[in-house]
């Protein structure tokens, strides 16, 4: 099956509470549009989503470009998109908005469909933090060294 047409573009403010839907459908521990908007908001922030021609939000990536690195936060994709290619999409568009130098990230343990989309972008495992989750899950560090020129 083809992809449908998805368009990636930068977020503003104004994307907030498309974006708080799309983490309430999406993700566990969903921020709430107060939460995105103070991220959005910081100086560090870099956010890209990815919309159907008629402008509705299928996806999101959010990230921090810190000291040349890109700390990726979210990933996240509606749940009717996903194995699209728009998480993969997102990922790249985001990395790209940071500088394109290493990327980092914690991911849950047993976040398999995450793991296995950041490990076929070239991510490794570098690490785990036992507890770091509320809940208690284990947190698992990846990284993507910057492509050599
Ligand atoms: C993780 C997530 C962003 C992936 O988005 P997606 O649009 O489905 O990802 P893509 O279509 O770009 O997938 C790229 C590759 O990742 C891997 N992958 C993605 N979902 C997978 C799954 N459920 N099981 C196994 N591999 C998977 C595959 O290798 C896939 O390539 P393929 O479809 O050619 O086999 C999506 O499942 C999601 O939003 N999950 C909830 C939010 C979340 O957990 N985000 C990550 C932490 S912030």
């Amino acid at each position: 099956m083809s992809a449908p047409p998805f368009r990636l573009r930068p977020a503003t403010l104004d994307d907030v509470p498309s974006l708080a839907a799309l983490e309430a459908s999406a993700m566990t521990g969903a921020w709430s549009e107060r939460e995105i908007a103070d991220e959005a908001q910081s100086t560090l922030a870099r956010l890209v989503l990815a919309e159907d021609l008629s402008g509705a939000v299928l996806g999101y990536a959010l990230g921090w470009e810190v000291a040349g690195e890109t700390q990726i936060l979210r990933v996240a994709v509606g749940a009717a998109h996903r194995r699209q290619g728009l998480g993969r999409a997102l990922l790249e568009a985001l990395c790209a908005a940071c500088g394109g130098g290493e990327a980092l990230l914690e991911v849950r343990a047993s976040n398999l469909p995450a793991i296995t989309l950041y490990e076929r972008a070239g991510f490794v495992i570098t690490g785990r933090r036992e507890g770091y989750y509320r809940d208690g899950e284990a947190a698992l560090l990846m990284s993507r060294q910057a492509p050599t020129p």
